[in-house]
């Protein structure tokens, strides 16, 4: 009976997926699985950072303790800093030093609140360390200086006494140079980052870009170009066709998952029609990935230059009484599907993306972690991140893929989207969203290439699309063991329950 049921699911099988796991040859850059950290709302101050006098909470040099060791569990590879918006804002001499003699600015982008500077560069860079992520510094062009670019880059990078920048960390505490490889050069050149045209922006890059330089040990640093927003490919080819290869090693793109700019929605009470518009917009990123990169593969056949990701996500309105400028967003199991649909774009266009950053981490838009007081809460977004953590620098394995729609009035998207690697033990994990929020999914799975005995897997899923994990239920929702795949003749049959995110391990 057992064995009828298995053929007859192959045979009638909705979905159908062929993985090629002897073809693949890009590697998933495990950068794809980045973070983003902003000065804004509670990400920074009251989020990662509670201060170095806090005894309430604990906390290694003000960053949270619970914060950092959930982030390690995540295996955050990489993390952005100080802006988003802020970062054109940022003067970074004034976040250095002892901190009661730091001056205070005003945040002009997010709510309008004093930056008093108490977490500056030392802060987050040796907090980097303890989570074990790169930094990637983003660095003021709006209303910076080349100078004080440069004045940055020898601060963090320079060798112990080699310049006035290297010998003013030793006094600030740091002998050792961070050696920070990964620079943005800008952010939103064409909005917060100084209302610039792509022409007169390519210049100042080049113009920035040149002064960066290398750091002392010969090491190239990777500076990435401020990209587009969403379609705007004239910004992408401008940028390409002006900026030499040898000056830019990424250009950015940015793209929000939104309903409306105007009116975005609540976090947690929307209806079926507002979801379908975010996860088709989440869905767009494989259209904005495509046509950028066949723009960079104009100038750049060789894919020299990477497409980095370096925001994305959810935006909804804030959740009601918080500070409309901070940010702060709840997140449902439908935020694990943009980041489930959005990861599996990522890795399958590896030959091009090789870093994207989730805005942003704590508190803020499409957040892994919530805080409240000492409590923290990982939200569903966090989960999807973690189970597919397996494909960092993994081997991606192409497929083919048939999918049935998800199907609301007139309209359809596909309702099934997946991704597959082979990591450095060999061993092979396929990753599965189903975004109908009604309809469980049969999918029949061909392994064609290499012998497989047997899968395990873990899935993480809801009843209702609205649910989401809050301070009084804060494990509603996480990755159980999914019993839902069965192995035969080295083919998987499926069956995905509705809106649900799996990652399956063959053995
Ligand atoms: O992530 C929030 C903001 O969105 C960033 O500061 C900015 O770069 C983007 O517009």
């Amino acid at each position: 009976m057992g064995f009828l049921l298995l053929v007859s699911m192959q045979v009638f099988a909705q979905n159908e997926i062929v993985i090629n796991t002897d073809l693949g040859k890009e590697i998933i850059n495990k950068n794809i699985y980045g973070h983003f950290a902003e000065h804004l709302g509670n990400c920074i101050y009251n989020g990662f950072y509670v201060g170095d006098t806090n005894k309430i909470i604990p906390n290694t040099n003000g960053v949270r303790n619970d914060i950092i060791q959930a982030l390690k569990e995540l295996k955050v590879p990489v993390l952005r800093w100080p802006g988003g918006c802020f970062a054109d804002t940022y003067q970074w001499k004034d976040g250095v030093g002892p901190k009661e003699k730091r001056p205070a600015m005003v945040n002009r982008w997010w709510g309008g609140v004093t930056e008093d500077n108490s977490f500056g560069t030392h802060d987050f860079l040796n907090m980097c360390e303890l989570m074990g992520a790169a930094p990637y510094l983003a660095a003021n062009v709006g209303s910076g200086t080349v100078q004080n670019l440069i004045d940055w880059t020898q601060y963090v990078n320079g060798k112990p006494g080699s310049s006035p920048m290297s010998k003013w960390r030793t006094e600030n505490g740091r002998e050792n140079p961070w050696n920070v490889k990964i620079w943005g050069v800008g952010n939103e050149a064409w909005g917060c980052g100084g209302n610039m045209k792509p022409e007169y922006y390519a210049n100042i890059y080049r113009q920035y870009a040149t002064f960066m330089g290398d750091w002392n040990n010969g090491e190239h640093l990777f500076r990435v170009a401020s990209g587009s927003s969403g379609n705007d490919y004239n910004w992408t080819e401008v940028l390409m066709r002006e900026i030499p290869s040898s000056l830019m090693e990424g250009i950015a793109l940015h793209h929000y998952a939104v309903i409306d700019w105007n009116a975005k929605g609540s976090a947690t009470a929307f209806d079926e029609k507002q979801y379908f518009t975010i996860i088709r917009n989440a869905l767009q990123m494989n259209e904005l990935i495509t046509r950028h990169s066949t723009i960079m593969d104009k100038y750049d056949p060789k894919k020299k230059v990477a497409l980095v990701v370096d925001e994305w996500g959810g935006w909804y309105d804030v959740e009601p009484g918080t500070n409309p400028g901070f940010l702060y967003q709840q997140n449902t199991i439908r935020d694990a599907m943009i980041a489930g649909v959005t990861l599996n774009i990522f890795n399958n266009h590896c030959e091009r993306v090789k870093m994207a950053n989730l805005a942003q981490t704590v508190n803020v838009l499409q957040a892994v972690i919530l805080t409240k007081g000492s409590a923290i809460i990982k939200t569903p977004t966090y989960h999807v991140m973690e189970m597919y953590n397996v494909h960092q620098d993994a081997t991606m394995l192409p497929m083919n893929i048939k999918t049935t729609d998800y199907v609301l009035g007139n309209e359809k998207l596909p309702a099934v989207s997946a991704s597959a690697s082979k990591d450095k033990d060999g061993i092979t994990h396929i990753s599965l969203v189903n975004i109908d929020p009604s309809k469980s999914q049969d999918i029949a799975i061909e392994m064609r290439g290499e012998k497989y005995a047997g899968v395990t897997g873990k899935i993480l899923t809801a009843k209702k699309l609205q649910e989401y994990n809050s301070f009084e239920n804060p494990e509603n929702i996480k990755p159980v063991v999914f019993n839902g795949a069965k192995m035969t003749n080295n083919k998987l049959s499926i069956q995905l329950p509705p809106n649900s995110v799996v990652v399956l391990t063959l053995h």
